[in-house]
């Protein structure tokens, strides 16, 4: 009995093999499900990405609440959500999502002066760029928080009643950084390694609890010309236009996509990772600017940050 579901398991691995390199020629757009009269919640909806997610939700007709520690940035959002598509109801709470307390508050709030969430965007960031020695303490634990910790809080808040209907989608923004470490980004790619973690372990837990309505989506982007990373390089892959990323995020939520990596070159550095060795992947992230690339990191505070503790142009890797 065993052994022929072990056939059959293998039949299946099979063919959701074939068909994920068959949908790759059928257009997305034809794949696309409604989210019309659909809940948003954004985090960090008050720039960047957010703001360009929720203009795009709000334009196929989702309603839209954005959560952020800037209040000004929120409510630019909601103007330019109103503007996109004045039929819909958009929302903003300041919400810091670092506090527990506050996010389960917030999101009843929203539930009461809204309604219960169906499509949750984990997108706020935070990001040091300095080397480890030179990252105070307190901003290591911050970097966690807003990366990584904060998802078990909002998911933990919205999540019952996505059980309860079978419905719904949990959307993780990491990064690129959540595939491979990089200089100057300790704590960020350890925070986005444990966002992809704890995204893909909760997709194991709703297939193992038959909850096969709630969908989840975990996208890893390369650099976005936002200003979170202002100053960085990028001397082979351009970095790329916020609405670009926003379209392709968009599309692999509305196709129930699993992973997002953009550009498509991305889903290929795991494997790279697993056949080259170890020292042929130092050399490739060499070769791609990898050292070089937070040299001259300024970031949204527009500081020069110094790393007084490693010397940066010191390396001997053959
Ligand atoms: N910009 C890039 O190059 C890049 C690349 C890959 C992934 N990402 C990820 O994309 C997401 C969006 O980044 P972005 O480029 O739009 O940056 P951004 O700085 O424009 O947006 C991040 C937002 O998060 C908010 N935020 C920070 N701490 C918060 C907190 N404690 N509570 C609530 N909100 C908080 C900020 O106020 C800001 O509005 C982030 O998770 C980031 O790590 C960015």
């Amino acid at each position: 009995m065993k052994s022929s579901n072990n056939f059959i398991a293998f039949l299946l691995i099979f063919y959701y093999w074939i068909r994920g390199m068959l949908l790759f020629f059928v257009p997305k757009s034809l794949r696309f499900k409604s989210v019309k009269d659909r809940l948003v919640l954004i985090t960090g909806g008050g720039s960047g990405l957010g703001r360009a997610l929720a203009i795009r939700f709000a334009k196929r007709g989702a309603h839209v609440v954005v959560w952020d520690v800037n209040k000004s940035g929120l409510e630019e959002t909601v103007e330019l959500v109103k503007g996109a598509n004045p039929d819909v109801k958009v929302k903003s709470y300041v919400c810091d999502i670092t506090d527990r307390h506050l996010v389960y508050e917030t999101a009843a709030k929203v539930k009461r002066d809204v309604s219960a969430v169906d499509i949750l965007v984990n997108n706020a960031g935070v990001v040091n760029g300095k080397n480890l020695m030179d990252i105070p303490d307190e901003k290591i634990v911050q970097t966690f928080q807003v990366n990584a910790i904060s998802h078990f809080w909002t998911v933990k808040a919205v999540l019952p009643d996505m059980m309860a209907r079978d419905s719904g989608h949990i959307v993780s923004i990491a990064s690129v950084a959540g595939s491979t470490g990089s200089c100057q980004l300790t704590d960020y790619c350890a925070s986005k390694f444990a966002a992809v973690g704890f995204e893909e372990s909760l997709r194991f837990e709703l297939l193992n609890a038959n909850l096969l309505g709630v969908k989840s989506t975990v996208v890893l982007p390369y650099f976005i010309n936002t200003g979170m990373f202002a100053g960085f390089k990028s001397p082979i892959l351009p970095a790329l236009e916020p609405d670009y990323v926003a379209d392709q995020i968009m599309a692999g939520i509305l196709t129930d996509a699993e992973h997002v990596a953009v550009p498509r070159i991305c889903y290929t550095l795991n494997t790279l990772k697993t056949i080259l060795p170890t020292k042929a992947f130092y050399k490739l992230y060499e070769v791609l600017g990898g050292y070089e690339v937070m040299e001259d990191f300024v970031g949204r505070d527009g500081a020069k940050h110094n790393n007084n503790y490693i010397n940066n142009n010191n390396r001997k890797v053959k």
